[in-house]
Order: C-alpha cells, then sequence, then structure tokens
C-alpha cells in the first residue's frame, strides 16, 4: 500500500528562510546521497531508534511481496547514528519524491561528534502511516527482506549497505547487524552479489 506523502512534506515551511539546512541521514541517505550537498558530517540524533519497521512496496518490494525498510520509533535514551548532510531548500523536491513512500519530514535536534549541536531535518515513517509494517523477530523480518525485490533492487543489497555503511561510520547497531547475520545464514550469496554490484 503506497501513501503518497510530497504534498504534505511541501507544507513544511520550517526552514523556508535559510539558504541551507542539515538533514540527517540514517538509511539509504547514509549510503545513496544521490543529491548535491555542501557539506556532509557523521552526526546523531537522540530519543529514536532505527529499526525495519517499514514496508517498502514501491523501492525494495513490490506490492504482492513488500520489502522492508528502516524508519525511526522514538525510544526513551536511545541514540542513533548516521550521516548529516547540509543541502539547500531546492533539494528536498527530489527527497520528497524519493521517500515519498509514507516519509514526512521532522525538525530535530542533531548533534556532531566534535560536540556541536544544531537543528535539522528527518525523514519520518510513523506508526500511523498506511506502509507501516512494525515489529517482527530480526529472523522473520531477515526471511522478508530475502525474498524481496523491488524497482530499486533487492531489499537484501539495501540491508548489506546499510550495515556496511554503519561499520564504516563506525557505529554498533544491534538491530541492524542481527538482520544482516540472519540474512546472512539464509543466504549466504547475498553479500557477494551486493559487493559485485558496488564494484
Ligand atoms: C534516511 O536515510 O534518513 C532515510 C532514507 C529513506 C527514507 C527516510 C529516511
Amino acid at each position: 500500500m503506497s501513501v503518497n506523502t510530497i504534498a504534505l512534506n511541501r507544507q513544511m515551511r520550517h526552514f523556508d528562510d535559510h539558504a541551507s539546512v542539515w538533514l540527517f541521514g540514517y538509511g539509504s541517505i547514509i549510503f545513496k546521497a544521490d543529491f548535491p550537498y555542501l557539506e556532509r558530517r557523521p552526526a546523531h540524533i537522540r530519543g529514536w531508534a532505527r529499526r525495519f519497521w517499514q514496508g517498502s512496496h514501491d523501492h525494495r518490494g513490490t506490492p504482492e511481496a513488500p520489502g522492508r525498510v528502516v524508519t525511526l520509533i522514538a525510544q526513551e535514551g536511545a541514540v542513533c547514528a548516521g550521516m548529516a548532510y547540509l543541502i539547500t531548500p531546492e533539494v528536498f523536491a527530489h527527497l520528497d519524491h524519493r521517500e515519498k513512500n509514507g516519509y514526512l519530514r521532522l525538525a530535530t535536534p542533531m548533534f556532531f561528534e566534535d560536540g556541536q549541536q544544531t537543528e535539522g531535518l528527518i525523514y519520518i515513517a510513523a506508526e500511523d502511516n498506511q506502509a507501516f509494517v512494525g515489529p517482527a523477530s530480526e529472523s522473520d523480518i531477515a526471511r522478508q527482506i530475502a525474498h524481496a525485490v523491488g524497482p530499486s533492487g533487492r531489499n537484501s543489497e539495501y540491508l548489506l549497505k546499510l550495515a556496511q555503511a554503519l561499520r564504516d561510520l563506525e557505529v554498533d547497531d544491534d538491530h541492524v547487524f542481527a538482520i544482516e547475520r540472519h540474512l546472512l545464514q539464509l543466504d549466504p550469496q547475498a553479500a557477494m552479489l551486493s559487493s559485485a554490484r558496488r564494484a
């Protein structure tokens, strides 16, 4: 099921008078920055946990066999590390289209690794969006991911690229790495396919 959030995101005027805005990426934006940016820096946000709880019917799956991608779940004390990009407001038109299946922009504080802090934006797929699929065991999530393929490619490729990008950032994420371990048991060739496509 798809919900098109482009029109809702266009109404978000929070940073309208800013020449540039920080965007915090916690999912594919970490490993697929297909947009121009002025600067990028590792960063984290507080009070949010990264979870494979959003269905993907349009990118990494189909309506018949949806995949799973990450969203953020509010959780006291949680820290979610990722990559922040300084972008100009025009870039949001591209991102709103890319993340149109349930993701809404939300302003939030973000923290750089040198202790500096700023306010920026995240894209979040909240629990009330129609593509939200919610919790499942990490082995069941891996099984669903192993079987899903969509217009943007295999769901397993998304998972493996995210896990590798987090390792490159020296970020520990129990949820993502547990799903990755299960996936590699189910499909040992997935890692080879993913790295072959990267080469
Ligand atoms: C992210 O990397 O932050 C992201 C990617 C896709 C949808 C929403 C957020």
